[in-house]
């Protein structure tokens, strides 16, 4: 049998749960004493929804290739025979940005799905297998700026090694690191949990393989930079005084135990 997960140190945690309040959870929300995440308003049709914020990419300054394609006008396409279905701004271009058509083409698919339904579902069974979303044309709220990454509430982050949205930070450890001092390589792959810094250990069994963040040459491999998420709040605090300073390595593991506990 595998040894089970380690215990957590309530100790170590506790002082965790106060350096994540002041320095993190503005970004990622927690569950209070009641197990409430933060909520959004009531939409039109009452209902909330768990809070989330994005930060813009000049903030956070990760690896940029994936925000960006999604915006990149290089990178539209002809909308073929999906044109008459697409938003009114959107029917006289040549091309039309991918995110609009992944939208006109999912909401369609949707849409012919709810309407194959026998009986026929009333606007109430609908809006309820939509999520209760209220769609923009309607005055639903309108789409967040998209050159952005989300932060996403941390609940079960012990167990998604390897970090950030391109995968390039292999420990939580090594997330609360400056980024210039995070490895540039490391083996994806490992079903080993390092617990201690929690992620996956790099191991070379032949199931995995190399990720690098840099070439050869020591250059930035486009998608895969490990940048980013580092300075204030992310890596630093202001703990005592006005000064900003890299956490300590027993505040990196404080943040880390507290973690474990999401
Ligand atoms: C200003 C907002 C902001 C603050 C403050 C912030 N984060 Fe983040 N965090 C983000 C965003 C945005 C991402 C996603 C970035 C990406 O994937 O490129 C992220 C990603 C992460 C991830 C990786 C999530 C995943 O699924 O791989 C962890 C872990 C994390 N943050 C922990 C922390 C901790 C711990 C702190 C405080 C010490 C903190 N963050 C402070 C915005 C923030």
């Amino acid at each position: 049998m595998e040894a089970p997960l380690p215990e957590i140190n309530e100790t170590k945690a506790a002082k965790g749960k106060v350096l994540f309040a002041q320095n993190c959870a503005m970004c990622h929300g927690v569950r209070d004493e009641n197990g409430k995440f933060p909520m959004t308003e009531p939409n039109p049709l009452g209902k909330q929804f768990i809070e989330i914020h994005m930060t813009a990419l000049d903030k956070i300054g990760t690896d940029p290739l994936m925000a960006m394609n999604f915006v990149n006008p290089a990178l539209n396409v002809d909308p073929g025979a999906m044109r008459n279905y697409l938003p009114e701004e959107f029917k006289d271009q040549d091309k039309v940005p991918r995110g609009v058509m992944l939208t006109t083409v999912v909401g369609k698919v949707v849409e012919k799905q709810l309407n194959n339904f026998n009986p026929p579902l009333d606007d109430k069974q609908k809006l309820e297998l939509a999520g209760y979303h209220f769609p923009v044309e309607k005055g639903g709220p309108k789409p967040p700026n998209l050159v952005a990454y989300k932060a996403r509430p941390l609940n079960g982050i012990w167990a998604t090694a390897p970090y950030l949205h391109n995968g390039s930070v292999p420990t939580l450890y090594q997330l609360l690191l400056p980024d210039t001092e995070r490895e540039k390589s490391f083996h994806v792959g490992g079903t080993t949990l390092n617990t201690e810094q929690v992620g996956f250990e790099s191991n070379q069994d032949g199931n995995s393989f190399l990720f690098n963040s840099v070439d050869k040459q020591g250059n930035p491999i486009p998608g895969n930079s490990n940048a980013g998420h580092s300075g204030k709040y992310y890596t630093q605090t202001q703990a005592e005084s006005n000064e900003w300073r890299d956490y300590t390595e027993e505040e990196r593991y404080q943040l880390i135990e507290y973690m474990k506990t999401l």
